[in-house]
């Protein structure tokens, strides 16, 4: 620890878990740096603060009724939301401000996606600086929806799927971070002002690191006239961060089960916090992953197939009696956990942002099968890019499931970007090393922020 800086900082995430686990680990990164840690989160997904007890909590009224807090609506829920928080967020803001037997506040750090804290910040004369959980190749692209839509590339047709986008070469139109069949003017306007509130605020955070997304970074350079701070991957330099959201409890039992299992035969089945799929295509994954003949450990979220089933009830028998223990289901798991135990051969993954770094720090290969905004641009960098894994197209039917798992697993192919995966995660475990790209980056984030003026 760091001698105490004798400054505040107030942290605001989105409250969700792909945002808050994130916002969490850079809160303890810089508490670890000096500094003291005010959050303040909304009521929906609120946050436990015995979890956290070097940190001080305020939860502010976020006026969901109840039916809005129960949508699986993300692009509905963040408007909502981002509608409803403004006046709480700026009651719980000023008094904070106000709060003289407190350190001074030194800045507002805060999720990029709730832009409306740039004017209340400007309001009360706080200087904001901006977290993006996402990764930077993402934002470029988000932050060019304007000149895309100029362009004509929205609504996207069926028929220009696979082209190139020439103003992201790495990728194809299909990539483009939209959610799925949805180009709504409210979806647009979101990243916009992602993107200008971010342009207007005093500085940038990401949870990456130079060595992966250099050319997006030097891009991020030149059009935002801020400094950035790619200080990445959080959980790296911080691991012990819980994000306490009740989503579910952890399931310990995946480790013992674990434990029985060959080095590096199993795969690691999860879509993250907010995915959902249909029956049809959760029968596919089922019998894709019992044909490839590998031992499997399937993350199963209780709210994730749609069709209003329970669990794990469209399961046949016949899938569930043939198991033999090759397979072991939970609700939820402990993925860091799960992602650094030697028995993980592949880790089948939606490609969120916090997956994605989770699994290149340990080295994991991965098959993509990404859903809706940054999934897709994630995918198409880790199979084509970083070239560290494969991607699935949606709707996969179980015989392409089954090959994509035993090409990966046991085929030449599959050799090829193991290795590259190892030579990635060296990366990933050197930028936090003394004079590394993260560890500088963070350095040069403390002096800015110290240096800030209201
Ligand atoms: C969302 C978006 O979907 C994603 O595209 C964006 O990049 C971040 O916000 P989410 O879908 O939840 O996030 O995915 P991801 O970013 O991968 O975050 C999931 C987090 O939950 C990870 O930190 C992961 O370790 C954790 N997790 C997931 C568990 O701890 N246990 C599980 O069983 C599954």
């Amino acid at each position: 620890m760091e001698q105490r800086k004798g400054r505040r900082l107030i942290l605001f995430p989105v409250p969700f878990q792909g945002h808050i686990n994130p916002m969490l680990e850079l809160a303890n990164i810089l508490h670890l740096k000096g500094f003291s840690i005010t959050i303040i989160h909304t009521n929906f997904n609120s946050l436990n603060p015995s979890s956290h007890p070097h940190f001080t909590f305020h939860s502010i009224p976020d006026g969901l009724s109840e039916s809005e807090a129960s949508s699986k609506d993300i692009l509905f829920l963040i408007s909502v939301l981002t509608a409803k928080c403004v006046e709480p967020f700026r009651e719980c803001l000023a008094s904070l401000l106000s709060d003289v037997s407190e350190d001074p506040v030194a800045c507002l750090i805060s999720d990029a996606i709730f832009h409306f804290a740039q004017s209340v910040a400007d309001s009360l004369k706080v200087p904001r600086v901006v977290l993006r959980t996402g990764g930077a190749s993402s934002f470029t692209v988000f932050a060019a929806f304007p000149l895309l839509r100029e362009k004509g590339y929205f609504p996207i047709p069926d028929s220009r799927l696979e082209e190139p986008v020439a103003e992201f070469p790495h990728l194809k139109v299909k990539d483009l971070p939209v959610i799925k069949g949805c180009d709504s003017e409210e979806y647009f306007q979101l990243a916009d002002g992602m993107s200008n509130g971010t342009k207007s605020s005093r500085g940038l955070i990401f949870n990456t690191f130079e060595d992966l997304e250099e050319q997006a970074l030097g891009k991020i350079r030149q059009e935002f006239p801020i400094p950035i701070f790619p200080i990445g991957p959080f959980h790296n330099c911080f691991p012990a961060a819980s994000s306490s959201l009740p989503l579910a409890t952890e399931d310990k039992s995946c480790i013992s089960w674990l434990n029985g299992q060959a080095p590096k035969s199993v795969v690691y089945v999860s879509y993250g916090s907010i995915v959902a799929i249909k029956e049809a295509q959760f029968l596919e994954i089922a019998w894709g992953l019992a044909n490839s003949k590998q031992p499997f450990l399937w993350v199963i979220r209780p709210d994730s197939i749609h069709g209003g089933s329970q669990w794990l009830e469209l399961l046949p028998n016949e899938f569930l009696e043939n198991l033999n223990g090759r397979g072991h289901i939970v609700k939820w798991s402990p993925q860091k956990e799960v992602l650094s135990h030697a028995a993980i051969g592949v880790f089948w993954t939606h490609s969120g942002w916090n997956s994605t770094l989770e699994s290149i720090c340990e080295g994991v290969p991965m098959i993509c099968m990404p859903c809706f905004t940054d999934q897709m641009v994630n995918a198409r960098y880790v199979s084509n890019v970083w070239k560290v894994g494969l991607q699935l197209e949606p709707g996969a039917e179980r015989g392409e499931i089954e090959r994509t798992i035993r090409k990966l697993m046991v085929e030449k192919e599959g050799e090829e970007i193991r290795a590259r995966s190892l030579k990635l995660m060296e990366k990933a475990n050197l930028c936090f090393k003394q004079d590394g790209s993260s560890y500088q980056s963070l350095d040069g984030l403390v002096k800015h922020i110290l240096s800030l003026e209201s």
